[in-house]
């Protein structure tokens, strides 16, 4: 059985060295867990790819402390991205941009271009701390799940979902519930201009006002070298099934804002008051429906153009199973 530390000074340190030393530290973001590897440990980076049983053509975001620390990893970084670095990090946000040397096939899938983020979480940010002062130049890490499942918002649901895959020398750290719930917004940097490819916390109008332009979004195009894109829309499921429309049976679950009723005999599994709180809880939601052994879940869909885009696109790549089966 691995470790699950709580994040003080101490075990950081521990954490810190067992990623140098080339094992795996499962640790909060504010948006997901994310499980970690050193970033430039080829050995260590594959362990990651087996824990979660993903395809090694999908590539690793790479995380760092600080902007200072972006041109270790990319190079020919446009404006815009500068200014997006600049105003949303630390936050839940994802670019993509030109590789440099550092940033090796084993984390890029082969593509000439990587993603680096500055996460926004005192324990993500001690432990990227401690690492670097180690001469770690960033963790590699995708969320902490099984391929194509929910990620996990807990240091409980990591466990949930790695501990039979993860050894004794891994380390899980315990920061919390994570406050977004949903991953990060990636936004392809490479070109003249910027392409949203996942919506997530910073939302489409926050860049649009940011940088005074238009800003396209494509979802079909994270991980572009993944042959199979059916996989990509089927990805962030629970076992249950997830119906976007129609009415739930009695011991049906239920998903939806706190202002709408629950249909009789239906099981809420949440009622969050706003947007925020229902990113925030929906995979909790999703795991508690599998806990509960409930097979199907109906969920209203949020409106709105923040982060209900981005619980829109994960619900709808949910529901892929209960439309396509
Ligand atoms: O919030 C997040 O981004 C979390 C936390 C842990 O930081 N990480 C995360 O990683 O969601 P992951 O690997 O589960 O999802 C990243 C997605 C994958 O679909 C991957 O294929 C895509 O981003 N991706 C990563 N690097 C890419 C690149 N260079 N080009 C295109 N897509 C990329
Ligand atoms: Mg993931």
């Amino acid at each position: 059985m691995n470790r699950v530390l709580k994040c003080n000074e101490s075990n950081l340190k521990d954490a810190a060295g067992a990623l140098k030393a080339g094992n795996l530290v499962a640790f909060p973001t504010e948006t997901v867990y994310g499980l970690g590897a050193d970033a430039t440990n080829q050995v260590a980076v594959a362990r990651v790819y087996e824990v979660k049983g993903r395809p090694t053509d999908h590539p690793l975001i790479v995380h760092i402390s600080s902007i200072n620390r972006l041109e270790n990893w990319v190079r020919d970084i446009p404006d815009y991205a500068i200014k997006l670095a600049n105003s949303f990090w630390p936050g839940p946000l994802t670019l993509i941009l030109p590789r440099s040397k550092l940033a090796k096939d084993f984390i890029t899938g082969g593509q000439e271009n990587v993603g680096v983020r500055v996460p926004n979480n005192p324990c993500a940010f001690s432990l990227l701390e401690e690492f670097e002062s180690l001469g770690g130049l960033g963790i590699a890490a995708p969320s902490a799940n099984r391929f194509s499942k929910v990620s996990p918002t807990s240091a409980e649901d990591v466990i949930d979902e790695l501990s039979l895959y993860l050894s004794v020398n891994d380390i899980v750290l315990d920061g919390g519930r994570s406050i977004v719930g949903l991953e990060s917004t990636i936004i392809d940097c490479t070109k003249s201009r910027p392409l949203i490819l996942r919506p997530g916390g910073i939302t489409n109008t926050m860049v649009t006002e940011l940088l005074g332009q238009t800003i396209d979004t494509n979802t079909k195009h994270t991980g572009a070298r993944v042959k199979a894109p059916g996989l990509l829309e089927s990805h962030y499921s629970p076992n249950a099934k997830i119906f976007l429309t129609g009415t739930p049976a009695p011991g049906d679950g239920f998903i939806a804002l706190s202002k709408v009723a629950t249909p009789s005999g239906a099981i809420r599994l949440i009622s969050p008051r706003d947007n925020n709180e229902y990113a925030r809880s929906l995979y909790g939601a999703m795991r508690f429906a599998d806990t509960m052994k409930i097979t199907k879940v109906y969920v209203c869909l949020p409106e709105g153009d923040d982060i209900a885009v981005a619980i829109c696109d994960r619900l709808s790549k949910a529901a892929f199973k209960s439309i396509h089966e």
